[in-house]
């Protein structure tokens, strides 16, 4: 068995607060193999986007990856790597589709340039043929006039192109690891489905390996191999989208896939459950889904959930699931 190509263990993100700080990522881990797509779902909130600026080493002041996090990146250890070794890793092999497109565009230059300097970083390659390749992606991401808008600034495109023309940048270099962050959220149905193809073929012809962060179970159906699953800072449950989709174990991934059979048409977005995922200082001291829980019982809200392996590959932190398999 090779490597995973990223291996997050024990990954830990705090901000402080008034009693100290507090974990909005608590000690999760998960692997990915090279060519793979792991779907990150969870509610608003429950630290998706730290987990993932965890990996780029961008976590916003005062927030931190704690120290015991180990997070291993083609066996580079990224919570060692300097500064230049991060920008190396961020310009050559990992890249993100930020959720809010301005975090990487720059007011101050044209969109297609931005576009044609990350490629001409990465690879010895004319103007004009970096210009051609920006203005084919453009059209792939459904920019329409992609050629007129090669010279647009960003403030005067709509969010959904901004975002679009940030996808663009994201995989003109051609990443080894690519990072979508609710990649489709702002943008209608139609370009939601030219951004799924494009994942679909960068995962297919390039190998590129994908964290998909999303809210939507159509696309973790169309592209994930596996999927893991938050709440308030804690994974939950793992495993195949299979087994997530067809046999969700614990409480909060059935809470989210809701009575509905068929989770799977595009746009069916995470079921509703009732209640919000509580602010941190009132997360309790076992299992954080305990308030909301249909099956909550006497130890959920004192004390840590075990882990139980489910079916297969699949794994829960349930007191639930442990009483019902008799351990
Ligand atoms: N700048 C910040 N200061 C304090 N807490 C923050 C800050 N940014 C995020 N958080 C906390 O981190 C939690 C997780 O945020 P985030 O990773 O953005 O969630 P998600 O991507 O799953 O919606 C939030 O609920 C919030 O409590
Ligand atoms: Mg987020």
């Amino acid at each position: 068995m090779s490597k995973p190509l990223l291996e997050m263990q024990n990954v830990s993100v705090t901000f402080p607060s008034g009693a100290g700080r507090v974990a909005v990522v608590d000690e999760i881990s998960f692997s990915l193999d090279e060519g793979e797509v792991l779907a990150l779902v969870g509610e608003s909130g429950c630290g998706k986007t730290m987990a993932a600026l965890a990996l780029m080493r961008l976590i916003p002041k005062p927030g931190r990856a704690e120290k015991t996090s180990r997070i291993t990146f083609d066996g580079k250890d990224v919570m060692a790597a300097s500064v230049d070794d991060m920008r190396a890793l961020r310009g050559y092999d990992l890249s993100m589709i930020f959720q809010d497109p301005m975090t990487c565009l720059n007011p101050v230059v044209r969109v297609g340039d931005q576009v044609v300097e990350a490629i001409r970083l990465h690879e010895s390659v004319s103007y004009g043929a970096a210009r051609k390749r920006t203005i084919e992606l453009f059209e792939r991401v459904g920019i329409p006039d992609a050629e007129q808008r090669f010279s647009t600034y960003p403030h005067l495109l709509s969010g959904g192109l901004k975002q679009r023309v940030m996808i663009s940048m994201a995989v003109a270099t051609k990443p080894r690891l690519l990072i979508a962050d609710e990649p489709t959220t702002a943008l209608d149905v139609t370009v939601q489905a030219q951004i799924l193809e494009l994942l679909r073929e960068l995962q297919r012809d390039l190998g590129t390996t994908i964290l998909l962060i999303t809210h939507d179970f159509a696309v973790v159906n169309e592209l994930a191999d596996r999927v893991a699953v938050m709440y308030a800072g804690k994974m939950v449950e793992k495993g195949t989208r299979y087994e997530l989709l067809k046999m969700p174990r614990h409480p909060y991934t059935e809470g989210l896939l809701g009575a509905i059979p068929h989770a799977a048409q595009r746009g069916h977005e995470l079921n509703e459950i009732e209640g919000v995922v509580p602010p941190p200082a009132l997360w309790p001291a076992g299992c954080r889904f305990t308030n909301r829980c249909p099956k909550a019982f006497e130890p959920c809200e004192g004390t840590l959930p075990p882990r139980i392996e489910t079916s297969g590959t699949g794994v829960a932190w349930c007191h639930a699931l442990a009483k019902a398999s008799g351990r």
